[in-house]
């Protein structure tokens, strides 16, 4: 078998990074940490408000010189890694976190109120998951509702599905509901 080379996205705060690092402990891999490369490459643009703008087809050119520079079994997470090209990705897991857990977080973490709202809605409208399935359709795309779940018990679950013991397929999340009962009161 090919070698593995597991992307995994997600909301901010939806817990990419732990996940990846407690993944790549099991499957003794390497993880590329995505918003670290296009940073430290200086591919990206500064919008108005601040926000960086990656540069997407470099990304992709920095991230397939970083994994042909490797061996190694490899992770790579970040909120754009569902954007890598199809060809080298053998895996894309998309971590789901409830709405109004992930507004706890990014509150906590002092995101600006607007920036907040745009991340809930796209967590309740499923848009990362959508664009992964887009991309790299049903059959390679695993979600996964890491709301409640630790690192290593969110691990495990994958590792089964990989081993075809449970099904991770895309679709079981709606929350919808959940965030139009909150914008509603
Ligand atoms: N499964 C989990 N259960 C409870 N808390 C979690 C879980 N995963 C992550 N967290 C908490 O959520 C916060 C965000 O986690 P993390 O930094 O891994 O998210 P991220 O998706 O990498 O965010 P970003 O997109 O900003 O890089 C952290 O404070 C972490 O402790
Ligand atoms: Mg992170």
């Amino acid at each position: 078998m090919a070698r593995l080379v597991i992307a995994v996205s997600g909301t901010p705060g939806a817990g990419k990074s732990i996940f990846a690092r407690a993944l790549a402990k099991k499957l003794n891999a390497q993880v590329i940490d995505l918003n670290a490369l296009i940073q430290r490459k200086k591919i990206y643009r500064l919008d108005v408000d601040g926000t960086k703008i990656a540069n997407l087809p470099k990304m992709r050119k920095e991230f397939i010189r970083a994994i042909r520079a490797s061996r190694s079994p490899i992770i790579v997470e970040g909120l754009l890694a569902h954007l890598l090209p199809k060809k080298y990705l053998t895996h894309v897991i998309i971590l789901r976190t409830r709405p109004r857990v992930l507004e706890r977080r990014l509150r906590a973490r002092k995101y600006p109120k607007a920036k907040i709202r745009d991340n809930v809605e796209s967590e309740a409208l499923s848009i990362i998951l959508w664009e992964a399935v887009q991309a790299h359709g049903m059959g390679k795309v695993y979600e996964i509702d890491v709301t409640k779940l630790r690192p290593g018990v969110a691990v495990k679950l994958f590792s089964d599905a990989l081993d075809g013991k449970v099904s991770l397929r895309p679709g079981k999340v709606d929350w919808l509901e959940e965030v139009f009962l909150t914008n509603s009161e």
